[in-house]
């Protein structure tokens, strides 16, 4: 059937007011799906989009509904410091691109910028002319390897986004400038919910938290989940969060690990977490960053490389169908502007 909708998420898949929704359900119920009951929430099939479209075509008199193209934005996260955040983030980017996709990778870490040693890019412009409104941020990205995009961090970054919120939200302003350039942006952040990492995670249409079979990544990753929980609004039930495992010994390992993460969560946040699968410790990695490149491009035939192919691809099956309608960014400063956040 496909991912259930929040009506907050329909009106950013549909581009359309949630008001104007509610109107055109009211108005026209008989040619809408039947909406599906999750605790105290009603959401919508996937199939209401279209739907919404059609009737909003009509009322409107356009044949052609005004749909832009927007990216998916996906949050790379983890509750400890050093699981493979930056790699993952980088070699899924490098993957989803291989498999078609058009991949922009936000280097969001504003304590230790690194994904530009990773991919072997030299940072560009720093994004204080951005900030200031003197460059636009398309002019920040790299041509990073098999030709996806990067946005790299640290320099003016790291103080500006530690030090005050209003610019922190002039960046996401900027963002929302190259959103629909791509069809996925990857957003590399930080562990833990530090003030440099709430808002993208907030802003982020997805979340990935990258576990490890050590312990205290448990620990510290449903910690991090629950911050966000009690984030409200800003972070609904039906936002999609994954997880993913990596640096497991075993296959086992890894799944033992998985089930663990997505039960605590289903359990005591009622919250559901799909496994994306995982990625093996492997030697691999640590030889590809001394050569400044990505494992996926560094060994292909590598099992981690694999494990990467297949996460990508898991990822890309829950993609939705159709061009969005709405900006992830452009959403989150909206809720920003109206004092949600
Ligand atoms: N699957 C793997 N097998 C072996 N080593 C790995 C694997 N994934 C990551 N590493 C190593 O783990 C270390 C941390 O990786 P990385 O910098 O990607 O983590 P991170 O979560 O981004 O860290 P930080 O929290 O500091 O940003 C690096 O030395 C990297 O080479
Ligand atoms: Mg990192």
């Amino acid at each position: 059937m496909g991912r259930l909708l929040t009506i907050d998420e329909l009106a950013r898949e549909t581009g359309l007011e949630e008001s104007l929704l509610r109107f055109y359900e009211s108005e026209h119920p008989q040619e809408l799906p039947e909406k599906v009951l999750r605790g105290d929430l009603l959401l919508f099939p996937p199939q209401a989009v279209p739907a919404f479209l059609r009737i909003h075509a009509r009322h409107t008199g356009s044949r052609t509904p005004p749909l832009h193209r927007y990216a998916r934005v996906i949050a790379v996260t983890s509750g400890k410091g050093g699981v493979g955040k930056s790699n993952l983030a980088l070699n899924l980017a490098v993957e989803m691109q291989r498999l078609g996709r058009m991949c922009l990778l936000l280097d969001a870490d504003m304590g230790l910028a690194n994904i530009h040693l990773l991919a072997g890019v030299d940072p560009g412009a720093d994004i204080r002319e951005i900030i200031a409104g003197k460059r636009p941020m398309a002019e920040l990205i790299l041509e990073g390897p098999e030709g996806i995009g990067i946005i790299p961090g640290g320099g003016g970054v790291l103080q500006l986004a530690d030090s005050n919120r209003a610019q922190r939200l002039q960046i996401i302003r900027a963002l929302e400038e190259v959103e629909s350039r791509a069809d996925i942006i990857l957003v590399d952040t930080a562990a833990g919910m530090g003030p440099g990492v709430r808002d993208f995670l907030l802003a982020a249409d997805e979340i990935l938290f990258v576990l490890t079979p050590d312990l205290t990544s448990l620990a510290d990753a449903y910690g991090l989940l629950k911050a966000l929980h009690q984030a409200g609004p800003a972070f609904p039930p039906a936002r999609p969060v994954y997880s993913v495992v990596n640096m497991a010994d075993t296959v086992q390992q890894a799944a033992g690990v998985a089930v663990r993460f997505s039960d605590c969560a289903h359990r005591f946040l009622d919250r559901e977490v799909g496994n994306i699968g995982y990625a093996l410790k492997d030697a691999t990695v640590g030889a590809a960053t001394m050569r400044r490149t990505p494992f996926t491009v560094f060994r292909p035939q590598a099992r981690v490389s694999r494990n990467v192919h297949h996460l990508a691809a898991a990822l890309l099956k829950d993609e939705r169908p159709g061009p969005r309608a709405g900006s992830a960014f452009g959403r989150y400063l909206q809720m920003a502007a109206a004092g949600m956040r």
